[in-house]
């Protein structure tokens, strides 16, 4: 028996004849934290739906908790908590009726899921508005009720799609920490996220899909270290072209990404010395991230 809470072999899904995922396969390992990242269209939330039952593989092998999907969907599904992109909770009913509704599903009593909302409430910091309509919420409020509904039946697995698109800077804070002390607890995590940070923090691994292929895996330091593996300048305020015909003959790589101009180093000294003096140009030099893997590989242009 394998020790993966989630296995992918070989997964294809085709919309109109076209293949959203294409013989997709990675693992997530019971306890760890997986990212699945790639742009928007890439076959993110097509994974997913395919991986909770709720879209029909054309081909290949998936395992949720050890169950066959989408056959054992519906039983491998109560030991999971689900975050979908999009939040579906009803906006008639107050904080408190989502979750007990939401409960039920889990065959959970009123009183028992009545008895969990103090610490849901508490964990998506939402503790005054547990009598408040869904509707009056601001976004970022039902993102993170949606988030602590995921919670309602104490899952083993959760799978979210983007948990914290929406949120202000102090929620996304708030909610990486609540998501580390879940994994501090053993639970395992596989989240999409167009934060790069987000998966840098949170991700023990992470594979990067486009076009519902896989083009990268790994942990997020290795791939950083082997898909860029020295630091970079970034400059703008300036015509990003010409100043790459100064910069790049002291550079390992240039990219152009609409004003701004990055120059990979790894020797930054000449490539400072001629920016110093400049008047009006900013510029930072900072350590290779997640940010430059991701656009390296997928490209820096808009894809859709
Ligand atoms: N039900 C559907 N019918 C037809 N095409 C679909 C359907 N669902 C998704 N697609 C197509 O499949 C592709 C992948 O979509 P998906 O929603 O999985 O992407 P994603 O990676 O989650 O993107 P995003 O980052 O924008 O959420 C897109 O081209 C989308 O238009
Ligand atoms: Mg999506």
């Amino acid at each position: 028996m394998s020790n993966h809470a989630i296995e992918f072999l070989e997964v294809e899904k085709h919309y109109s004849g076209r293949a959203v995922v294409d013989r997709l396969s990675f693992h997530v390992r019971a306890g760890e934290c997986f990212g699945l990242l790639g742009p928007n269209g890439a076959g993110k939330t097509t994974t997913l739906r395919m991986l909770l039952g709720l879209a029909e593989p054309d081909a290949g092998r998936i395992a949720l908790c050890g169950q066959t999907i989408p056959s054992q969907a519906r039983l491998a599904r109560q030991r999971v908590g689900v975050v979908p992109q999009f939040d579906n909770l009803d906006p008639d009913f107050t904080v408190s009726e989502n979750l007990i509704v939401f409960g039920r599903y889990f065959g959970l009593s009123t009183s028992k899921a009545r008895a969990m909302i103090p610490a849901l409430l508490d964990f998506a910091r939402l503790e005054s508005k547990a009598e408040a309509r869904v509707g009056e919420l601001s976004g970022g409020m039902k993102r993170r009720l949606t988030l602590a509904r995921a919670l309602i039946n104490d899952p083993d697995v959760l799978v979210m799609d983007e948990p914290t698109t929406g949120l202000d800077p102090q929620a996304r804070h708030l909610i990486w920490e609540r998501l580390r002390s879940l994994l501090a607890r053993g639970k395992t995590i596989l989240l999409t996220t167009h934060f790069m940070e987000e998966a840098e923090r949170l991700c023990d691994r992470l594979c990067i899909i486009e076009e519902g292929r896989k083009i990268a895996e790994g942990a997020p330091n290795e791939l950083i270290a082997s898909e860029i593996g020295c630091d970079v300048i970034e400059v703008y305020g300036a015509s990003p072209a010409t100043l790459r015909d100064e910069l790049a003959p002291f550079a390992v790589r240039t990219e152009i990404s609409g004003e701004t101009l990055f120059c990979y180093v790894r020797d930054a000294e000449p490539v400072h010395a001629r920016l110093a003096d400049r008047t009006g140009l900013r510029y930072v030099h900072r350590p290779a991230n997640l940010e430059d893997v991701f656009l390296r590989l997928t490209g820096r242009e808009m894809q859709d």
